[in-house]
C-alpha cells in the first residue's frame, strides 16, 4: 500500500543533528520523477517553485541535475521547512533557494511570491504527493496560483495518484484512498478529470499524463494563457 507522510520526522526516524530528515519515499521514486522533470525541463533556465516539499530531498536532487534551474522548494511545515534549509545547505548548490513558507490554501501562495523578492515569471511549477493528502481547497490554491504565476508555456508537473473518470487505476489505490478519507473525509486520491476542470479557467491546458511506478502520474499541465 501506498506511504504517506503528514509530517515527516514524528516516526522516530533519526533525524541529522542539523535537521535533515528523510523520507524513504523519496528513495523509491526520485528517479522516476526526476526522469519527467529532466524530459520537461533539461537545458531550460528559469525559475521554478516547488510545492510542499517535504523532507527537501527532491529540492536537492532535481537542482543537481537540472543545473540551469533555479529551484524554489516550500512547505508549510516548520520542521520541513528547516529540514528543506538544512539539505539546502549540506548540498552547497548554488541553485537552490531558501525555502518559502507556502500554504496552498491560500491561492497567492505567499507574500514572495506576489513582490519582487520571491520567483517570477516561473517557468515550472513542480507538486508531488500533496492535493489527497489535504482538502479540496488546496488543489484550488495550487491551480490558482500556477496560473497567476506561470509564463505563457510554463508548466504545472502534478506527481500521485489518482482516479481517470472516476474510477481508481489499481487496487492498492483504492486501499489507500479508503485510508485517506477514513482519516479525514475531505482527503482522498483526486480524479484527473475534475483536476482538469479546476484547472481549466486558471488557463491550464493538460498536456500530458505521464505513467509513473506504482500506479502514480505526473499530471503536466501548460500555461496556455496568452499575456
Ligand atoms: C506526503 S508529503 C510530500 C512531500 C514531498 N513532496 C514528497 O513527495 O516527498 C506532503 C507535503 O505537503 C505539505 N502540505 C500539506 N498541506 C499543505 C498546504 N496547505 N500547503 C502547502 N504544503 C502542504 C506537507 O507539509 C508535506 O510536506
Amino acid at each position: 500500500m501506498a506511504e504517506y507522510v503528514v509530517e515527516f520526522g514524528k516516526d522516530g526516524r533519526p533525524v541529522e543533528p542539523d535537521g535533515r530528515l528523510d523520507a524513504p519515499a523519496f528513495h523509491r521514486n526520485h528517479q522516476a520523477i526526476r526522469a519527467v522533470l529532466q524530459r520537461f525541463l533539461a537545458g531550460r533556465a528559469g525559475n521554478v517553485v516547488e510545492v510542499g516539499s517535504g523532507t527537501g530531498q527532491h529540492a536537492v536532487d532535481f537542482a543537481r541535475h537540472l543545473p540551469d534551474i533555479t529551484w524554489w522548494p516550500s512547505d508549510l511545515n516548520e520542521q520541513h521547512l528547516k529540514s528543506i534549509n538544512a539539505w539546502r545547505a549540506y548540498s552547497q548548490l548554488p541553485n537552490i533557494r531558501p525555502p518559502l513558507r507556502i500554504d496552498l490554501s491560500d491561492p497567492s501562495w505567499c507574500p514572495e511570491m506576489r513582490e519582487a523578492s520571491g520567483p517570477g515569471d516561473l517557468l515550472a511549477a513542480f507538486c508531488a504527493n500533496v492535493i489527497h493528502i489535504a482538502p479540496w481547497r488546496v488543489a484550488e490554491g495550487l491551480v490558482a496560483g500556477a496560473g497567476r504565476y506561470l509564463r505563457p508555456g510554463g508548466l504545472l508537473l502534478l506527481y500521485g495518484p489518482f482516479k481517470r473518470g472516476g474510477k481508481h487505476t489499481a487496487e492498492s489505490n483504492e486501499a489507500f484512498d479508503a485510508s485517506l478519507r477514513k482519516g479525514n473525509p475531505e482527503w482522498g486520491v483526486r480524479d484527473i478529470e475534475a483536476v482538469e476542470e479546476l484547472a481549466a479557467p486558471a488557463g491550464l491546458s493538460l498536456a500530458e499524463i505521464a505513467e509513473m511506478p506504482a500506479n502514480n502520474l505526473t499530471l503536466v499541465f501548460e500555461c496556455v494563457r496568452a499575456d
